[in-house]
Order: C-alpha cells, then structure tokens, then sequence
C-alpha cells in the first residue's frame, strides 16, 4: 500500500466488500495447536467452507502445515476435497438414511457410525463399490446429539466387530465429542471422559481396539490434556478465534484470526440534528453530522443483532454502527471526521491497530465467532494471502 493510500484507506483490492483469508495465520494456529497436543494426530475439521474460510484453500494450507486428517460433516464435503486433488485421510460424519455413501466409500473417506442402521448403509456403500470402509464408530459420552447412547453402545461394536471379521468395514477410531470444555469448570467434561473410557474398555472387550480414540475439539485441546488420546480434531482453532470465552480470548490463547472483511464507503452526507438513521429510527444523529454507508448488510451474513453497537474501523479510528442494519447496508456516524465515498471499511480482522475481531462482533450481536466467520455470504469474495495462497 502507497504512502496517500494508508493515509486515505483507499485500497484498490477492496471492491465493495472481500474477505482475506490469510493462510500463513492458519499455518501459525496449527503450529500453536499441535504445540497443545503433541502426541496426537491433528484433524484439521474444514467443515462448512471451512467455517466460511473456503474448504479448498485452507484444506491445502492445512496439509501444508502438517494437519494429519482433516474432518468434515457432509459427505459431500468430503468428495469436494478429493476433487480438489487431496489424497490424505479424510473422515466425514453426517449423512441421513437414503443418502448413497458409494461414492465416499470409493473415495477411501471414512465414516463415522452412530447405529446399527448407519454400520448397515455403510457395509452397502462399501459393497457397491467393492471396498471395505473405513469407519469411526460414535459413541455419545454426553453431548447429546450425534453418536450412540451407551446402551446401544455394546451391539453396535459386536456388530462393527462382525462386520470387521467379514471383511466389510476396518474399524479405524471410537470416538466423541465434548458439550462443555470451553468451560473449565463444568464437570460435565469428566463424567464424559469417564463414559468415553467405558465405551473404549466396553470395545477392547470385543477385542476392538481401533488404532485413533478422539475426544478432543480445540477447547478439549487447549484446556484438557487428558481429552487428547491420538488425534485433535480442531476447527475454531485454526481459524484464529476462541472456542468459548471461559477459556480467554483468541489472543490469550496464542491464536490470530486468518480472516479479514474489509468494505469500501459507498456514499458520504452531512446531515441535521435530529436525522432519523435506517428502518425504524433507532438512531437519531445528536448534531449536524456526516453519516458514511458500509454496502454489507444481514444479505452478506452481517449479524442484525449488531444494530447499534457493531464496531468498524475507517482509517484507523473505530466508529459504531448506527442504527438498524438493512439486508445490503448500513450506516455509520463518522461526526466532523473527513471520511470519504471509497475510503476501506475494516469491519472485523486479526484485531491489529485496535480494530474489532470476529469474537468482538460475536459479543456484540449475542453469538459466537463461529457463526460470525461461518455465515459471511457468498456476496464477499474471499481472497487469500499468505506463502500458500
Ligand atoms: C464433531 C466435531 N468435532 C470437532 C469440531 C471442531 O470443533 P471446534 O471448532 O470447536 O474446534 C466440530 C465442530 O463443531 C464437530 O462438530
């Protein structure tokens, strides 16, 4: 960037709004998270476009970095990576009944089983194809959501353990998922381990004893040790933002957000005391005043809970946005600030130069960094920088 153009903000890579993602911060989050667990295996979980980051690039920059596995949920998900060229392992974990898992099976993607009906779809994926299937058998140690109930638990393993013995599936990992690690205090995470450990013994009874047991998100491998067993499987994590703020912010934690939205101004006015701002005049201006138009709105993933209180940065100085945000924009009260149509609008970045990151917007509008990052529309390109972009 010039001289004149740090000074304006004008920054001609910036059309009306782009995400950077920078692949060298995710790199550097790997690093600090396999610093965390260094005898496991790190599954770099790349889910939903990579948690809005693009599955393609950050799955590459990830493998680059030395990501063992990288997770997703959707099969669908998992085909887009082999398509991209990635031959690593690779495991998937939510599908629905009459969904056709040949093509993953094919594709040598492993996949999770929660029940007898799943090891049932999966053995038939397999025997389409003609090949045994790796899998994950799932118990749920407390999340209450995927996986099976420890009832079921003890069945479903003497079936996955028969199903082995045929030739059908190689049972690869047991593993879960913790509800509450980014609390350090809840003791919800050990009854968990404590379930999670009886389902490994219930399994070693059967004489199934799968080479990677996995507990672990990255708040499990940030704050719990003893959830490592052999292989993290971190999302929030290597995007540079906390897993829950019980355990600190992302800086505390030694992590750098990889993604920054810029905008540009899209119009500048003066107006009188008394403006009425965006729908419902939730805002009104205090005094004569210049109002700046941010062209991003809850169209482009902006949260509208952040009406009134999102903050941005333009030209180095943070303002707040005023009033209610619009599908496609909203609006800024910049006071006799010389802030012009054009100038770069750094909504939420790596929070360098006292800019907003992801996690402050998150608690701004009542949600998480990940629903921040996540939901950004497809109507913000994402560009990327870094050594392998
Ligand atoms: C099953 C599973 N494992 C791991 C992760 C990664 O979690 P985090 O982003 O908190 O690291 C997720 C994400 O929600 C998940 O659903």
């Amino acid at each position: 960037m010039s001289a004149s153009q740090a000074v304006t903000g004008h920054n001609a890579s910036v059309n009306r709004a782009t995400a950077e993602i920078d692949l060298d911060a995710i790199a550097a989050n790997i690093e600090r998270l396999r610093a965390a667990a260094p005898e496991s295996l790190l599954q770099a979980v790349v889910k939903a476009d990579a948690y809005g980051h693009g599955i393609v690039p950050v799955a590459r920059a990830a493998r680059g970095a030395g990501a063992d596995y990288l997770g997703v949920a959707l099969p669908s998900e998992a085909m887009a990576l082999r398509e991209s060229g990635d031959t690593g392992p690779i495991m998937c974990w939510l599908y629905t009944p009459d969904e056709d898992l040949s093509a993953c099976a094919a594709a040598d993607i492993e996949i999770s089983v929660s029940s007898i009906s799943m090891l049932e779809q999966v053995v038939s994926a397999g025997q389409r194809s003609e090949v045994r299937v790796g899998i994950h058998l799932k118990l749920d140690s407390g999340l209450g959501r995927n996986g099976s109930t420890p009832q079921e638990w003890e069945p479903l393993v003497r079936e996955a353990k028969r199903q082995q013995d045929d030739g059908n599936v190689e049972i690869v990992g047991i593993w879960s998922h913790l509800a509450c690690a980014d609390e350090p205090e809840s003791p919800a995470t050990q009854q968990q381990l404590r379930l999670f450990c009886q389902g490994l013994a219930t399994a070693a009874d059967f004489d199934v004893q799968p080479r990677l047991r996995h507990l672990a998100a990255t708040a499990g491998t940030l704050a719990f040790p003893e959830s490592h067993f052999d292989m993290v499987r971190c999302g929030i994590g290597i995007y540079g933002l906390t897993p829950g703020g019980g355990l600190g912010s992302a800086a505390d934690l030694g992590l750098v957000p990889a993604m920054t939205v810029r905008a540009r101004v899209a119009l500048t006015k003066v107006v009188d005391s008394g403006h009425g701002v965006s729908y419902g005049h939730t805002y009104r201006t205090s005094a004569q005043t210049r109002l700046a138009l941010i062209p991003v709105g809850y169209g482009d993933g902006i949260p509208r809970a952040g009406s009134g209180s999102l903050p941005v940065d333009i030209r180095g100085k943070r303002y707040t946005a005023a009033g209610t945000i619009a599908m496609d924009q909203f609006v800024v009260d910049v006071g006799d600030d010389q802030i012009e149509a054009g100038d770069v609008v750094e909504l939420f970045g790596a929070g360098a130069a006292g800019a907003a990151t992801a996690d402050e917007w998150a608690a701004d509008s009542g949600t998480i960094g990940y629903e921040i990052v996540t939901r950004l529309g497809a109507r913000i390109p994402r560009s990327y920088v870094g050594a392998n972009s």
